[in-house]
């Protein structure tokens, strides 16, 4: 029996303006290559420089932190210069010596005797047939030299180019090419007949068609694919790109402003370096442009708990705050002060009034956390009291004072489908949350419909929570096919084109159909079952498959696997018996999310314990010492989840229905105010639960629009595996 009654004359509350933002992190080469619209890739030739402090493994092709992280490096420069070859006689090699400025580690030494250095760009150069294309290169060379520039395919035919005398010192060479052919494997050549020599201190390749047609500005199919989803805000830069693995790869705001060609480098601890280019000023700019508000995440004083993390001391945490107060005012005051005056010089006089937000930290937690966060919240809120701070543990538990918490999870569909009411229980007098990273990542990598099936139905719990929970943005948002960190992402692409996964359809859905309050409404489903399985993994950490499990274990702590489905990191999914310190608790590891499944209880362990635990399909008992410890029957999986709002200003009503199932569901609804016959319904669906969006078929699970009849006690046939957004008149 499936049913929605809608009481739309009960307003709850209103619904959160902010709640579907977005999230931006240089993760899969999402940045410099993708929304960062440089087409040159090794612009700076500092691509292949060990950050610092790091040593390099070459057989393992791995970089070695100092506190004993290990982290891919697949572009060492002395096992060549990425992006850039040569072709006939022309030689190159890399120099320390005589940089464009002190932040560039490395020119690029040419020598010329007939011959071509080529730049293949990130996969390729895309080029259109008649766009135009923005060159420039700071090169010297003590003699006058004629030096050619093209654009030209990979065999070399010739689409445009340009000739410059390279005379002197360091000096801006820069031209506009016009494409005469359509390529997306182009290459930039730079040619001299001469025998010659040349040093290039820093080259760039821009379209001019970016994004709001702005100078080292943003891809605009992918800036407008963003904007499609109608977001709040934006949260930047990261992530674990803002924490690092070490000191130096800690994002520093300082080192991401400024004329680009003196930005320091950032290695990114997705294993690649960013150029920068896409700094602090270009998110801002970019928020402004699209009218949406910005949320700025710096580090703390640490760096990433998960990866051998490094403690700053005190003097690095206050450069830190130092780094955190100039960023703030680098947006925010007026331009005849000091930070005001820098933004003024790079083009932006006004202050950027969309500064809004500040996450003190991303994914901290623990004493550290809390003794940080202290430090920055007082100071930070004292002398910025208008923005509001965001907190990445829920550090009112430790009597500090909370604005927002940042929770994240990334997880199984059956996850997020069984926790649609996570928040329904919440003290509504407690602290506001966000819901700063999420996806369903086990199981669908590749981003599939199964996916987004979880996320909404999850996502409707948290639209029936929206007065607590104000703010979501999924994680990750891009990736660049040819460089894949972290799956699945929301949009896919390569150096010309792009697609959005089931989720992105999603997101737009429920974005586009917010409405203005959330209205009474009740909702019954019939469930399935969880089926759980998987092996015990008791101390010795010996595998035990059935569905009992029995161990005699002596000492004063206990943690016992079972449902272990054998997967890690990640893909983990296992449930663990913890009894520690007095008290026992059993936790699910799932993916990155943790989910308490029964609390933490007093118990004692004596020297001699016998542990047991009994199992079934989705329920289990544990025993310790012959007394019953814990018991539980999971939840069953809804198959329908929803919520339904009102939208004031066109008098309609909007139901947003989830059927996680496999089946049609007859669905009857009922409302307390009269309304028309017909009604238009949008759905995201799909032949299967593992049906997905490709390069080849970028469409195949997108949404569909429909007239039905709906007259007043209806049942509707909900189709299986469907997500839908049903926009009903009231009649006046
Ligand atoms: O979104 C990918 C990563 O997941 C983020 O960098 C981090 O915050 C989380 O662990």
């Amino acid at each position: 029996m499936y049913s929605v009654e809608i009481r739309s004359k009960e307003k709850l509350f209103d619904v959160s303006e902010t709640l579907y933002g977005l999230f931006f992190e240089d993760i899969n080469r999402a940045g410099d290559g993708g929304l960062y619209a440089e087409l040159l890739r090794n612009r700076a030739f500092d691509e292949g420089v060990l950050p610092e402090g790091c040593k390099y493994d070459p057989q393992e092709k791995v970089i070695l932190s100092p506190t004993g992280w290990r982290s891919s490096f697949d572009c060492w420069e002395q096992e060549g210069i990425v992006g850039w070859e040569t072709r006939g006689g022309a030689e190159i090699c890399l120099t320390e010596k005589d940089t464009l400025n002190s932040n560039r580690r490395r020119a690029l030494q040419v020598h010329f005797h007939g011959g071509e250095l080529l730049n293949s760009g990130f996969w390729g150069i895309p080029l259109e047939k008649g766009s135009q294309y923005r060159f420039y290169m700071f090169a010297k060379s003590d003699t006058p030299v004629s030096v050619r520039v093209s654009l030209a395919s990979e065999k070399g035919e010739r689409y445009a180019e340009h000739t410059f005398t390279v005379a002197g010192d360091y000096t801006k060479y820069e031209c506009m090419f016009t494409s005469d052919a359509a390529d997306h494997s182009a290459r930039l050549v730079l040619s001299s007949r001469e025998d010659c020599n040349v040093l290039l201190g820093f080259t760039s390749l821009f379209p001019k068609d970016t994004f709001m047609g702005r100078e080292n500005g943003l891809r605009r199919s992918l800036a407008e694919r963003l904007l499609a989803l109608k977001p709040a805000f934006l949260r930047f830069p990261g992530g674990c790109i803002v924490e690092g693995f070490t000191k130096e790869t800690a994002y520093r705001f300082r080192d991401t402003i400024g004329p680009v060609w003196e930005r320091k480098p950032h290695w990114l601890l997705w294993s690649y370096m960013t150029t920068n280019g896409l700094g602090f000023h270009e998110y801002l700019q970019f928020c402004e442009d699209a009218g949406i508000d910005a949320m700025y995440v710096f580090n703390c004083g640490m760096t990433c708990q998960g990866r051998c993390p490094d403690y700053f001391e005190e003097d690095l945490i206050r450069e830190f705050y130092e780094d955190t107060v100039q960023a703030i005012l680098y947006a925010t005051a007026p331009a005849d002060t000091e930070w005001g005056r820098r933004r003024a010089e790079n083009g932006h006089p006004d202050p950027f009034h969309v500064l809004k937000y500040i996450e003190i930290g991303n994914e901290n937690w623990g004493v550290q956390y809390d003794t940080r966060y202290r430090f920055f919240y007082e100071k930070l809120k004292e002398q910025f009291p208008q923005l509001h701070y965001i907190s990445t543990d829920h550090t009112e538990r430790a009597g500090l004072k909370t604005e927002m918490v940042d929770e994240h999870f990334y997880s199984s569909p059956v996850f997020f489908a069984a926790n649609t009411g996570m928040y329904d229980s919440l003290d509504r007098d407690g602290v506001d949350i966000y819901c700063g990273e999420y996806a369903s990542t086990i199981g669908c990598k590749e981003g599939t419909l199964y996916g987004a099936l979880g996320e909404a139905a999850f996502l409707t719990g948290i639209e029936r929570n929206q007065d607590k929970v104000k703010m979501t943005s999924y994680a990750p948002l891009f990736q660049n096919v040819n460089h894949v960190s972290w799956e699945p992402d929301l949009i896919v692409f390569n150096n010309h084109v792009d697609y959005g996964i089931p989720s992105y359809h999603l997101l737009k859905m429920f974005a586009e159909n917010r409405g203005s309050y959330v209205c009474g409404h009740n909702i019954v489903t019939e469930s399935s079952r969880r089926r759980e399985s998987g092996c015990f993994r008791g101390m010795d950490n010996v595998c035990v498959q059935g569905d009992r499990f029995t161990t005699v274990w002596e000492g004063d702590s206990l943690h016992i696997r079972f449902w272990d489905k054998g997967t890690d990191g990640e893909d983990q999914d296992h449930y663990d018996w913890i009894a520690e310190n007095g008290r026992s608790q059993v936790v699910h590891f799932n993916g990155w999310s943790r989910e308490t499944i029964c609390e933490k209880i007093p118990c004692r362990l004596s020297q001699r314990n016998t542990a047991e635990i009994i199992t079934d399909r989705d329920s289990f008992q544990i025993i310790l010492n012959g007394v019953l410890l814990h018991s539980r029957t999971l939840e069953p999986l809804p198959h329908l989840t929803g919520v339904c709002t009102v939208d004031s200003a066109s008098g309609e009503i909007i139901t947003k229905l989830v059927n996680f199932s496999d089946k049609a569901i007859p669905v009857r609804i009922s409302c307390d105010r009269e309304t028309e016959d017909c009604a238009d319904i949008t759905v995201l669906t799909g032949e299967s639960l593992d049906a997905r969006n490709s390069f080849e078929n970028p469409e195949a699970v997108s949404p569909f629009a429909e007239r039905i009849e709906i007259p007043a006690d209806h049942t509707l046939q909900i189709r299986p595996r469907s997500i839908n957004v049903i926009r009903q008149k009231i009649r006046k």
